[in-house]
């Protein structure tokens, strides 16, 4: 029987070949490769608390300690860790793209700075990052280091620190959701990568593409909550299915111990 050589369309690959720009939107997947747990899978970090007792305001006014607490742990995690395959092919993507002379665009709603390591430039991080803080009255940088006894405060005045990310009920940056949207309006294709699209604006945004004529291809080993919506599901891990895409198109992979650009 004739087995297909990638397990994605043809299609895919001679839109990308005709595209003038590309935009990709990434969640918690593309990841979860690297060994840092999503959100809402069986082993996901919403399964030991809901998001609504610790990603929100209220919950951080209630108890600073335990949710200073729950980013530590998660920034000591993405520390711990390195980008992966799926992460590098999207960075090779953007060199290809922009190598050209196209436009590129990766929006992601992950806080764990894995993809900036990779050497993705065209970047921009919906959610915001773990790694960095700001005191919450007078809105200085702060620096969380190693968790203390009692919840972390500012060294100028007093307030408390949390992480620069965006928790439930909060608007996203306006400069990253306006440039995440425009790219999506504007893309000839768009790939939605490792994410559940249930949080929206960022789950709009592949919609949005496909509403203003992208060809919109999802790859996760599960269908997404829009799936149904998009061309093209391809199903598999982003570290698997990426770097064929990029073998595909015939650009260059960038290696593990291969210095930033
Ligand atoms: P989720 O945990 O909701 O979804 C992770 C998705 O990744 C699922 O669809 C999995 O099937 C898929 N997946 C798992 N392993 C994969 C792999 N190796 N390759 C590709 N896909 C894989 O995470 P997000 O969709 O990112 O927001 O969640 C969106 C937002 O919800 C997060 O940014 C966070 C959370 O609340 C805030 O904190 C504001």
């Amino acid at each position: 029987m004739h087995q297909p050589l990638y397990p994605f369309s043809d299609t895919l690959v001679r839109r990308l070949r005709e595209a003038e720009r590309v935009a990709v939107l990434t969640g918690a997947g593309i990841s979860a490769e690297s060994g840092v747990p999503t959100f809402r899978d069986p082993d996901g970090l919403w399964q030991k608390f809901r998001p609504e007792e610790l990603a929100n305001v209220e919950a951080f006014l209630d108890n600073p300690t335990l949710v200073q607490g729950w980013y530590a742990h998660r920034r000591a995690v993405v520390e711990d860790v390195a980008p992966n395959d799926g992460h590098r092919a999207l960075a090779a993507l953007e060199r290809w793209v922009v190598g050209r002379g196209g436009e590129f665009l990766l929006a992601t709603q992950n806080v764990d700075g894995l993809h900036r390591r990779a050497g993705s430039e065209s970047l921009v991080e919906l959610h915001g990052t773990i790694t960095r803080s700001h005191c919450i009255d007078c809105h200085a940088p702060a620096h969380e280091s190693a968790l203390e006894a009692g919840p972390l405060t500012c060294e100028n005045c007093g307030g408390l620190v949390r992480p620069d990310v965006v928790w439930f009920g909060e608007a996203l940056p306006e400069e990253a959701i306006g440039r995440a949207t425009e790219a999506a309006a504007m893309a000839d294709v768009y790939l939605s990568v490792g994410t559940s699209s249930v949080v929206y604006p960022a789950a709009g945004l592949p919609q949005i593409a496909r509403q203003s004529g992208a060809y919109v291809a999802e790859v996760n080993p599960e269908p997404s909550d829009i799936a149904w919506r998009l061309h093209e599901q391809v199903r598999g891990r982003a570290g698997d299915i990426l770097p064929e895409i990029v073998g595909a198109l015939g650009a260059a992979m960038p290696r593990p111990d291969e210095p930033l650009p």
